[in-house]
């Protein structure tokens, strides 16, 4: 779905889709020097994570292995509160791996900060954070993200993965949602 499709819907785009992929490629080609000779294991984050995974495996140039986690953060409605529940756990033991985590959006960082100690407990010979997008709010908490795509403002943004109620999740872009939406 293009951002004109939905125009209406839409606030402000804040990144088209070619310059996420532009973005993908630098952050690519530093990826490609740090993990030089080494196969890593790409920890995706469902369901947000999944465009970025996607466009990223692509655009790198050397060998990569692929696995899912699906997890909940309790909390009172969009605040998460860094209660984490595993809803889907990896097939992959990682014992050895240098392992880098693919997310979507960090927020307060809760999530990611348990998600990252959560990984490096099984002995994970690294264990690393991708996010495309940063909130500011993300620098109160002391979770280090080795590659961000974009600062963003610290606004409730759909697009490329990120949903408003599952929906926009197809958006070749990222958006903030304009407020009828909501209502
Ligand atoms: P924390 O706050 O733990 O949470 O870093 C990150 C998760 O919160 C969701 N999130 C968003 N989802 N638009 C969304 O669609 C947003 O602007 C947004 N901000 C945070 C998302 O699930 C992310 O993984
Ligand atoms: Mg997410």
């Amino acid at each position: 779905m293009k951002l004109d499709d939905v125009s209406a819907d839409l606030e402000e785009v804040l990144l088209t889709e070619d310059q996420i992929h532009e973005r993908l490629a630098e952050l690519s080609r530093q990826i490609e020097k740090d993990y030089e000779g080494e196969t890593p294991l790409l920890v995706g984050v469902l369901k947000g994570a999944v465009m970025v995974m996607a466009d990223l495996a692509k655009e790198l140039r050397m060998p990569i292995e692929m696995d899912w986690m699906a997890v909940s953060s309790y909390g009172s409605g969009t605040q998460s509160s860094g209660v984490v529940r595993i809803l889907k756990d990896l097939d992959t033991d990682l014992i050895g791996r240098r392992v880098l985590i693919v997310e979507d959006i960090i927020d307060s960082g809760l999530t990611l900060s348990w998600l990252l100690a959560n990984l490096r407990s099984r002995g994970a010979k690294s264990v690393d954070i991708l996010a495309l997008l940063r909130k500011p709010d993300a620098a109160k908490v002391d979770v280090e993200v080795k590659y961000v795509g974009f600062e963003i403002p610290s606004r409730f943004v759909v697009g490329y993965g990120l949903d408003y109620a599952e929906r926009y999740r197809n958006l070749r872009g990222v958006a903030v949602l304009a407020p009828h939406v909501y209502a």
